[in-house]
C-alpha cells in the first residue's frame, strides 16, 4: 500500500491537531496508509514514527499542541540530512511527506523537494509571518488568548492606577501584538517592523492620567525596539538550530520598558510576559476549521502530483502556492497597518 508521511515542526501552534486529523482521515479516503513522524524532522531522520488510524485521530481537532511533538530540528545542520531524509522516504515506502510547520520548517521542506524529494506543506504559526497564504492557523487562538489577557489586566491595572506593560510574542513580526493589542483594547502598541520611542509611551501615560483616565496599558511584540534601550535588555545568547536567539526569557523589552516608565513618572508600573500561555490550549473555531480545510487541500494536492508546493488561504479559498512563494523573506506587518491602530492610541 502506498503510504504519507506527516510531521510537525517548529513552535506549535493550536490547530496542528486538526491538519493531522484531516490529513490522516482524507489520505486513508484516498487509498494511502498514514505516517506520524515523530518530533518534526527528528523523526524523520531517525524513522521515528507511528501509524495513524481514524481511530487514532478521530477527534483530535478540538486539542491544542500536537500529538506527533515537536522540535525545531534542521535537516541541513546534519550532515547528510537531506540524504538521509531521502532514503528513509524511500525505504518506508512514503510516496509523499506532508510536513505543518513555519518559516523554518517549510524551509527545510523547500530544501527538500529541491533536492528531489516528493513534499508538501500547510502553513502553521500563531505569529502569522508566512508570505503567500492569508492567515496561518495558530494565529487566531493565539490572539484571541492576548485578547483575553489583556481584558482581565485592564480590571487590575485599572484598579491599582497603575501602568501595565505586557509583552507579546513575535520576533520579527508584530502581528500578534497589533491585533491582539487592538482587540484587547491597548492604549500603546510597538511591534518589531517599526522602531517606537519610550518617550512617545511616557507622554501619552501623563495625558492619560491628566485627563482623569489614570490607567494605562501598553501592548509591546517581544522583537520591538527602542533603539535607546537595547542596552539594557539582558535576552539570552542562546540559539536554536535555526540561528535564533531566545526572546521572551531574560529581562526583556516590556520589563525595560516598564522600568524606564516607573522611574520617569513616578507612576507604579508592571510587566508580564505572556509567554507560552499564547501559544497553549485549545485552538479557536477558526484554526479547527482552517487546519482542516488545510489538511484535505494538501491530500488533494498530492493526489493531484502538486509536490514543491503549500496549501493556503487566499481571499477565503484553498489554493495551492509554490513554496519557494512562501519561505525566504518573512510576512511582517505593512508599516500602514500599525497607523490604523495609532488612531486609538491615548
Ligand atoms: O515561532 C513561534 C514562537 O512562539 C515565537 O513567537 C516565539 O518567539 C518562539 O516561538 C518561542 O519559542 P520557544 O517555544 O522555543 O521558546
Amino acid at each position: 500500500m502506498k503510504r504519507i508521511g506527516i510531521l510537525t515542526g517548529g513552535g506549535d501552534a493550536p490547530g496542528l491537531n486538526a491538519v493531522i486529523r484531516a490529513v490522516t482521515v482524507s489520505a486513508i479516503d484516498s487509498g494511502y496508509e498514514v505516517l506520524g513522524f515523530l518530533r518534526g524532522w527528528a523523526g524523520m531522520l531517525e524513522k521515528d514514527y507511528e501509524i495513524l488510524t481514524k481511530e487514532r485521530v478521530y477527534d483530535i481537532h478540538r486539542q491544542g499542541g500536537t500529538i506527533l511533538y515537536s522540535s525545531r530540528t534542521n535537516v541541513a545542520k546534519v550532515k547528510d540530512g537531506f540524504e538521509i531524509v531521502k532514503r528513509n522516504l524511500a525505504d518506508l515506502n512514503v510516496y509523499c511527506l506532508v510536513a505543518a510547520g513555519g518559516e523554518d520548517t517549510l524551509g527545510v521542506a523547500k530544501k527538500l523537494a529541491d533536492a528531489g524529494g516528493n513534499v508538501v506543506g500547510v502553513p502553521k504559526t500563531i505569529d502569522n509571518d508566512v508570505n503567500a497564504t492569508d492567515y496561518t492557523f495558530g494565529f487566531d487562538t493565539a490572539i484571541n488568548r492576548v485578547m483575553e489577557a489583556l481584558d482581565r489586566l485592564h480590571t487590575t491595572t485599572e484598579a491599582h492606577q497603575r501602568i501595565m506593560v505586557v509583552e507579546i510574542m513575535g520576533r520579527h513580526a508584530g502581528w500578534m501584538a497589533l491585533h491582539g493589542g487592538m482587540a484587547g483594547g491597548a492604549h500603546y502598541i510597538a511591534i518589531p517592523e517599526v522602531p517606537f520611542d519610550t518617550d512617545e509611551i511616557e507622554k501619552l501615560c501623563r495625558e492619560r492620567y491628566a485627563a482623569g483616565k489614570k490607567y494605562a496599558m501598553v501592548a509591546i511584540a517581544e522583537g520591538a525596539e527602542d533603539p535607546k534601550l537595547t542596552a539594557k535588555l539582558q535576552r539570552s545568547a542562546e540559539k536554536d538550530s535555526f540561528g535564533h536567539i531566545r526572546l521572551g526569557s531574560g529581562r526583556g523589552i516590556a520589563e525595560v520598558v516598564a522600568e524606564e516608565l516607573q522611574e520617569r513618572t513616578g507612576i507604579e508600573t508592571r510587566h508580564i510576559q505572556l509567554g507560552h500561555l499564547q501559544r497553549g490550549g485549545d485552538p479557536t473555531a477558526f484554526d479547527r476549521v482552517l487546519g482542516t480545510r488545510l489538511g484535505v487541500k494538501v491530500v488533494e494536492m498530492i493526489n493531484a502530483g502538486e509536490f514543491g508546493k503549500m496549501a493556503a488561504l487566499r481571499g477565503g479559498e484553498m489554493e495551492a502556492v509554490p513554496l519557494a512563494d512562501a519561505v525566504g523573506e518573512l510576512k511582517t506587518v505593512p508599516p500602514g497597518r500599525l497607523d490604523v491602530a495609532k488612531r486609538f492610541f491615548g
